[in-house]
């Protein structure tokens, strides 16, 4: 009943490290990215090509992508919020971009500047001129279960942003509980809805574990036949917008869980990790995986 194979999109380096205040050096995330290429992921999300203005962290996003692996099988996705973002990652060469929208006007205004309608307008355009370029996309949609201006956010609403991003051509639909309030009982609503318009093999689900609900969030999302998961390493990550938010599930937690299950990921657990073990240390913060507390690293 639950997938053989699962595939993980690695998102540390972006969701992961945009709500650092403290600015990491380029040499430090182009390490990361090299160290996490190294563990079997095979996406992992680099960095994003928005407004330095909104998200300082991520204002090196020319620079880190120039730092990648040049050949490389690894797919190394950016986010891209608007034409300008596009127009700088298509000069970088950049294969594989996400795009995000969310399923609750609040979150929409306050993330990128514009109403539900406006972004999945301005989307339109860049998804369709990405694709003119042999470039994919994918899809995020934020506050799939709940918005911290707005509470819960009713699932019609999401189906609604994922099938508007599907049919511009998305190859698959990310849906984020941004800030991890979701539980098995919400989630599989949510679930139940937006299956009724898109097939499962084009869906992920996006984690934070704010409410430690990731994990049983993610088990309940493998029921519906769900086989991609987005994770962060060493749970990195919080949302400015949301008291106690915590980061993505961590991909050692994530993994530990699958290999028990017997579920194959292709990703090396000892060098997670290490590479977890690595950044923390970077960063002087503890790890927010639970695995990697209890592991000693080898
Ligand atoms: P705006 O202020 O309405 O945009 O922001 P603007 O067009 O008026 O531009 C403002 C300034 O930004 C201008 O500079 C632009 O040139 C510049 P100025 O003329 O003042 O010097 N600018 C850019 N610079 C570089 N790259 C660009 C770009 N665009 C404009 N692409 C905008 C609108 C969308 C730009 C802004 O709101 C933005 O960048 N938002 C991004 C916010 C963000 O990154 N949020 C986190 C990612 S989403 C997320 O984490 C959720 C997810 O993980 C899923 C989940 O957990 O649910 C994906
Ligand atoms: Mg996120």
């Amino acid at each position: 009943r639950y997938p053989s194979h699962v595939r993980i999109v690695e998102v540390g380096p972006r969701d992961g490290l945009q709500n650092e205040s403290r600015i990491l050096p380029t040499h430090i995330k182009i390490e990361l990215i090299n160290q996490l290429s190294k563990t079997g992921l095979q996406t992992i999300e680099a960095t994003s090509f928005v407004s330095p203005k909104w998200v300082p962290q991520m204002a090196d996003h020319k620079e880190v992508v120039q730092g990648l692996p040049k050949q490389s099988d690894i797919s190394y996705p950016v986010l891209v919020p608007n034409m300008k973002g596009l127009e700088t990652a298509m000069q970088c060469g950049v294969k594989e971009i996400a795009v995000f929208a969310s399923a609750s006007e609040k979150f929409s205004k306050r993330n990128i500047n514009c109403s539900i309608d406006e972004s999945l307008e301005k989307f339109s355009q860049v998804v369709s001129t990405a694709l003119a370029n042999n470039i994919r996309v994918r899809g995020y949609i934020s506050c799939v279960v709940g918005c911290p201006y707005e509470g819960t956010v009713p699932p019609h609403m999401v189906t609604k942003v994922a099938t508007a991003l599907y049919k511009m051509g998305c190859y698959e639909i990310s849906l984020g509980d941004t800030i991890g309030v979701g539980t098995p009982g919400t989630t599989r609503l949510m679930l139940e809805d937006v299956l009724r318009e898109i097939p499962a093999d084009r869906i992920a689900v996006h984690c934070h574990d704010t409410y430690g609900q990731a994990l049983a969030n993610i088990l309940t999302a493998m029921e519906f036949g769900i086989s991609v998961f987005d994770s962060s390493i060493a749970g990195l990550g919080g949302c400015p917008y949301a008291r106690g938010a915590s980061g993505n599930v961590a991909t050692e937690d994530l993994v530990y869980m699958l290999e028990g299950m017997g579920i194959e990921t292709g990703t090396n657990l000892t060098r997670l990790l290490r590479t977890g073990h690595y950044i923390c240390d970077k960063l002087k913060k503890p790890s927010n995986s639970k695995v990697a507390k209890a592991l000693p690293i080898k």
